[in-house]
Parts: structure tokens; sequence; C-alpha cells
């Protein structure tokens, strides 16, 4: 049986904290709650998922450019970094793979500092303002956006 295609599912900093972070904004839903509903879909969808989160700039900087070889796909909440490192967003263009960034708040209703995302500016769609549904819509997504390729 082929292996399935794989897509890498990446959480910025302070995402670690969801369930006692900001509720009103970000809703109650833990990144465990939230990994679980990406797991199923992912299976549903004929997806392997991997799940990750960092705090740290650098790693997620690492786990995007491993993604070059060892993924189909990235979806990337990339948190306050997304307002802020070119870093990451150099690292997404390299991947050559199609790339879906998530917010889990509507970003451009909140304060004007959020309105920009240097990452957007290599993805391929962008999600937000949908809560922890965003992930489950972002896996479908990608799920497409691989067959398409593939079909290609
Ligand atoms: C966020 C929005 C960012 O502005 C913020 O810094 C986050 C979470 C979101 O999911 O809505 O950490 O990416």
């Amino acid at each position: 049986m082929a292996k399935s295609p794989k897509v890498l599912i990446l959480n910025g900093p302070n995402l670690n904290m969801l369930g006692v972070r900001e509720t009103a904004i970000y809703g109650t839903q833990t990144l465990t709650d939230i990994e679980r509903l990406c797991l199923r879909k992912a299976k549903d969808v004929g997806l392997a998922a991997d799940f990750r989160q960092s705090n740290m700039e650098g790693e997620l900087v690492t786990w995007v450019q491993e993604a070059r070889i060892k993924s189909d796909g990235i979806i990337i909440n990339p948190g306050a970094y997304g307002h802020t490192s070119i870093a990451l967003l150099d690292a997404l263009r390299m991947t050559g793979k199609p790339v879906i960034e998530l917010h889990l708040s509507n970003i451009h209703r909140r304060e004007e500092f959020r309105h920009h995302t240097y990452t957007s500016q290599a993805a391929t769609g962008i999600i937000c303002g949908l809560g922890a549904h965003g992930y489950v819509l972002a896996v479908e997504a990608m799920a497409e956006l691989i067959n398409k390729k593939d079909s290609a």
C-alpha cells in the first residue's frame, strides 16, 4: 500500500498555553485537544500528520527546513512570530510545498500590530478567526492541495 502523504502542523510561541491563555480570544480547547482533532481529520482525508509546538523561533525554522524533504505540506500557526519573523518567512519560501497559515483569532479585528504577517507572503492560503475548527479546515484543504499537485 502506498504511504500516506505527510503534513507537518506547526504551532509557534504560547500556543502550548491554550486552554488557560486569554480564553475569551482563543477559546478553552487545549493544544492537545486541537492535536486530537487534527489527527482524526488527517486520518479521514488520508494524510499522516506530525503535530508540533515550539516557543523557539530557531527550532521552528529548523523544522520547516526539514519539511522540504520529509513533508508534503505545512500548516503553521506561527503565533506572534508571524508578525515578526523574516527567518520563518525565508524558511517557508524554501519548502516548495503548499503552506497554509492559520490563526485561531481574526487577527484583522485585533490590534493593528497583528494585521501584518510576514509568513503570509509564503502561504498558499490563510485561515483565521475560526478558532480550533480552523485547524480541521486547514487539514482538509491541505489534502486537496496535495492531491491536486499529485495529479498535476
Ligand atoms: C495567533 C494570533 C497572534 O497574533 C498571536 O500572537 C498568537 C496567536 C492566533 O492563533 O490567533 O499567539 O496566531
